[in-house]
């Protein structure tokens, strides 16, 4: 296994080929442990995972706690609603709080970017060895989700080998809400590092010109890209153009609830234009697998009938690999605070 240098795993800019081959590798192997009876995994024994979802999630906090418990962790779930934050208690002190309470790792989904990053400055600047993974802030990073959409990709190419190689020279189309997605932004670090280039299609309001610069200007603060050849990306608005250079489409949600302006005016359009179906797939030079990180809006983003097609459409398998790929950085970070 090689060095684990991610403390804390905030997003994946800083991310060198030799961590995605990590994490691919170990999705891998806990993917291939049997799914049922009670095995679990002694690794995080003794460990606390808190999971503190500030905003609403279904898949990646079960998925995270499944994973934590896999490995033998305890687990403690945050509720908001129930909290102290209806007191007034600020975001930051009530992680501090769980860590008070022994938590080896804080598992934090927040609606403002850069919360998870702040709190682990909080946390280094205390001198504690909580480590603090990002479960999704605001629009900026959602680093699990891309790596387990990785994995898909990868397995979907090689299922014997899935490895970052694997995706090299290929074409991975996201069509969608790309302005507002932190799914889309912790896809472009991971697809474009693997050698794939991305092209990002939907109406220009949500497809913004300046994300052609994205990988290109690492975000501040860090150092140098440590990705030596990135692969490249295009924007394209016209779904029937795209579709035919794609060797696998990735469908976004459409995130209302983050449009502060009347972006969209009008589903049925957008519907017609940018929605998956089984017609447009034709466009395809081949057949081409569909995924979406989920919650699917049915019939807008994807017709009903091709998210239940298991022959093309990923979704399902997407989220039965986000309890390995979590297993990985779980395990991944334990391993790297015991050696240090
Ligand atoms: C996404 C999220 O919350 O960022 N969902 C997820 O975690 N699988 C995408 C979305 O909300 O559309």
């Amino acid at each position: 296994m090689n060095k684990w240098n991610h403390r804390h795993i905030i997003d994946l800019a800083n991310f060198s080929q030799r961590d995605y081959t990590s994490v691919l590798e170990l999705t891998h192997r806990f993917r291939s442990l049997p799914q049922s009876g009670a095995r679990k995994l002694p690794a995080l024994q003794g460990r606390l995972v808190a999971t503190l979802f500030f905003e609403p999630s279904t898949r990646t906090r079960s998925s995270f706690e499944l994973a934590a418990r896999k490995l033998s962790a305890d687990v403690q779930t945050f509720n908001p609603s129930s909290s102290s934050l209806n007191k007034g208690e600020t975001t930051i002190d009530t992680a501090l709080t769980y860590v008070a309470m022994g938590a080896d790792v804080l598992v934090v989904r927040h609606r403002s970017t850069n919360v998870p990053a702040q709190l682990a400055a909080a946390l280094e600047d205390a001198g504690k060895r909580t480590t603090v993974l990002n479960a999704g802030d605001g629009l900026h990073s959602h680093p699990s989700q891309g790596l387990l959409d990785l994995y898909t990709l990868a397995h979907h190419f090689d299922p014997l080998n899935p490895s970052p190689i694997c995706l090299q020279n290929k074409k991975i189309l996201i069509v969608g809400d790309i302005l507002h997605s932190r799914v889309a932004r912790s896809n472009l670090w991971a697809i474009t590092a693997c050698g794939a280039d991305v092209i990002l299609c939907g109406p220009p309001s949500l497809v913004p010109k300046d994300f052609q610069a994205f990988v290109e200007a690492p975000p501040p603060g860090l150092g140098p890209d440590p990705i030596r050849k990135r692969g490249k990306i295009e924007i394209e608005h016209k779904l029937e153009k795209a579709l035919p250079k794609a060797d696998a489409v990735m469908a976004l949600r459409l995130q209302q609830e983050r449009m502060r302006e009347n972006l969209l005016s009008d589903i049925d359009r957008y519907q017609r234009d940018y929605g998956l179906n089984h017609e447009k797939l034709n466009l395809c030079k081949q057949p081409i697998p569909v995924l979406h990180p989920g919650p699917v809006n049915r019939g807008i983003e994807i017709s009903s009938s091709l998210l239940e097609d298991r022959s093309i459409c990923l979704v399902e398998e997407q989220v039965r690999n986000g309890i390995p790929t979590r297993m990985a950085l779980l395990y991944l970070m334990a391993a790297s605070e015991s050696a240090t």
